[in-house]
């Protein structure tokens, strides 16, 4: 049994509060001088009227320690719990290796519906790196939330429909140069899109002429429709190689187009509840009671919008998915949106409203020179990564000349040095690239957690075959090999909390104490001592660290190769 719960059993004994609660109060102490636990009594004071100081003196009294637990001390509101520390490096090592891939996760999610919107693209336009922080978030929450138990439906929700569409068509045929669709690029439709804006600025009729193309494609026209389908088709093929590289794939790809024939039923219903209001001509819902802005519905000449498709959207993933959470990973730049949306939603009487999460974070860039590959100011996702990965090949070419497999290897340290990029910190905060931060295989960047895993995985496959059964683990005893254990024992938690607060870098930072606890550990310990004991004891323990490492390198979207 999971140590913690043995505590809260305990601690339930003793205050006849329900075990599982108590549980989810116990911390780890921030100096392992401290104990191996802490329980904050201050959570119980309401229900027990009294001061934590004074309800963690009794608790000391009364509490029957459970078995692997020491001696129990009080020290201020807390009450801390140490740990026999073989008793505890046994039930942590055996359990991540017991568990192996699935370590790490838990069954809280009981199969619920998690919808996650994420990477969402738009049609014929540059997948750049501003789209790179929602596609990365995006996945690491699908992967996270399924380890927890969830069902996890990945929506790639499409910027598939607009009258940007008309203007694509009225460009692709004055200078496409009849080249057909599929021999094109996205890069030159997006160069044809450029160009209908400079000329547009001169000759306002072809602004006339986009809308009537527009017009075309919804009422299903079908020349119209085919160059809709053909630049759609178009970019998918693209982005999939870009998706393929970081190994994303969605359940969904229904986009803003999907709810064309969607949207009337939700004005309908927004008139009926006396939600919509007629202003200047355009059809719009009030949100000045709530300090907000106007939500805008549908256009003076009749159009329905981004907001419009997204009300749609909400209802029918609500309705075709009945989630228990409906995630957007999107800009901070559409906060606005989000909050409109969702006030909307409960105003329609959706009690689900509360179950929508706008997962917000902020820009990223590139630093000057990063990249010499610039098209116009923007930066493509797909350059990104294959800079990233040439570099990476250099870097092991030169760091390990006989690796086989070197291809392989840079692909995935390549790709994962960026992904890590923008996970390892807090969701909100700015990114700015440069390839000296992100190649830093001695930083807290992703090709240095991977490097780690590679060097576990070397040194076990050094050990070749010991006796894993009956290990002693009172051999486990330098602090640095204590510190590996609580390190290990953290991931579980992380991934919890990440999931909570919807913050990949909490896997991100819990993935890099287990590494600097593990080169902590094989600087200060022999791991392939000759005492068989003690050799089996340090072996378990790396094992144990290698599985914890390529657990939570998996979980952020990043790959664990076994040699670099
Ligand atoms: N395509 C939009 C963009 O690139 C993001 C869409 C996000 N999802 C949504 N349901 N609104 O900005």
């Amino acid at each position: 049994m999971d140590v913690k719960l043995a505590i809260a059993q305990s601690l339930s004994g003793a205050t006849g509060l329900p075990a599982e609660e108590l549980a989810g109060y116990i911390e780890t102490p921030p100096d392992p001088s401290m104990g191996d636990y802490a329980f904050p009594c201050f959570r119980l004071a309401k229900a027990l009227k009294k001061a934590p100081p004074a309800i963690a003196a009794e608790l000391a009294g009364r509490l029957a320690p459970p078995p692997g637990i020491e001696r129990a001390e009080t020290a201020g509101g807390y009450l801390n719990f140490f740990a026999d520390k073989a008793y505890l490096a046994g039930k942590i090592i055996s359990r991540a290796l017991a568990e192996g891939d699935a370590y790490g996760g838990a069954d809280i999610g009981r199969g619920g519906n998690v919808c996650i919107d994420f990477s969402s693209i738009n049609i014929a336009k540059p997948f750049s790196i501003a789209h790179l922080p929602t596609t990365a978030i995006g996945h690491a929450l699908s992967r996270i939330y399924r380890a927890l138990g969830y069902r996890v439906i990945g929506i790639n929700h499409l910027g598939d429909w607009g009258t940007q569409f008309g203007k694509m068509i009225v460009a692709y045929k004055l200078w496409g140069e009849n080249k057909p669709v599929e021999e094109s690029t996205v890069r030159e439709l997006v160069r044809l899109y450029v160009r209908f804006h400079e000329e547009a600025e001169k000759d306002g009729s072809l602004n006339d002429e986009a809308r009537k193309w527009f017009r075309k494609i919804e009422q299903g026209d079908p020349e119209a429709i085919g160059l809709w389908q053909r630049f759609k088709d178009l970019t998918l093929k693209e982005v999939g190689e870009v998706y393929k590289l970081l190994g994303i794939t969605f359940e969904s790809y229904a986009g803003e187009s999907f709810y064309e024939d969607k949207m009337q039923a939700v004005i309908d219903e927004l008139d009926d509840k006396g939600l919509l209001v007629v202003d200047n001509g355009a059809k719009i819902v009030d949100l000045s009671e709530w300090n907000m802005p106007p939500f805008l519905i549908v256009k003076t000449d009749g159009a329905t919008l981004y907001a419009t498709r997204d009300l749609a959207a909400a209802c029918y993933r609500k309705k075709t998915y009945d989630f228990v959470k409906s995630l957007y990973v999107v800009a901070y730049q559409q906060n606005l949106h989000f909050r409109q949306l969702f006030k909307v939603l409960e105003l329609m009487g959706r009690d689900w409203a509360k179950d929508c999460e706008h997962v917000n974070f902020g820009m990223v860039s590139m630093e000057e020179g990063t990249l010499s590959t610039r098209h116009g100011n923007v930066v493509y996702l797909e350059d990104v990564l294959n800079a990233s990965i040439e570099k990476t090949l250099e870097i092991i070419k030169e760091k390990s000349p006989d690796l086989e497999n070197r291809e392989e290897a840079a692909r995935a340290v390549g790709v994962g040095a960026i992904v890590w990029g923008v996970l390892y910190n807090g969701r909100i905060k700015d990114t700015s690239f440069s390839w000296a931060k992100v190649l830093n295989f001695d930083g807290e960047t992703g090709p240095y957690a991977q490097y780690t895993h590679a060097r576990c995985c070397s040194v076990l496959r050094k050990a070749g075959a010991y006796d894993k059964e009956g290990v002693d683990y009172s051999l486990i005893r330098e602090e640095s090999a204590a510190a590996l254990v609580r390190a290990v024992a953290q991931l579980p938690d992380a991934v919890k909390s990440a999931a909570e607060k919807n913050e990949p870098y909490l896997v991100a930072r819990c993935v890099i104490d287990i590494c600097s606890a593990f080169n902590k550990f094989y600087y200060e310990c022999r791991i392939l001592e000759d005492d068989p004991k003690l050799r089996a004891a340090r072996l378990v323990l790396t094992d144990a660290a290698r599985q914890s490492i390529k657990n939570g390198l998996y979980l952020l979207g990043l790959e664990a190769p076994e040699r670099m």
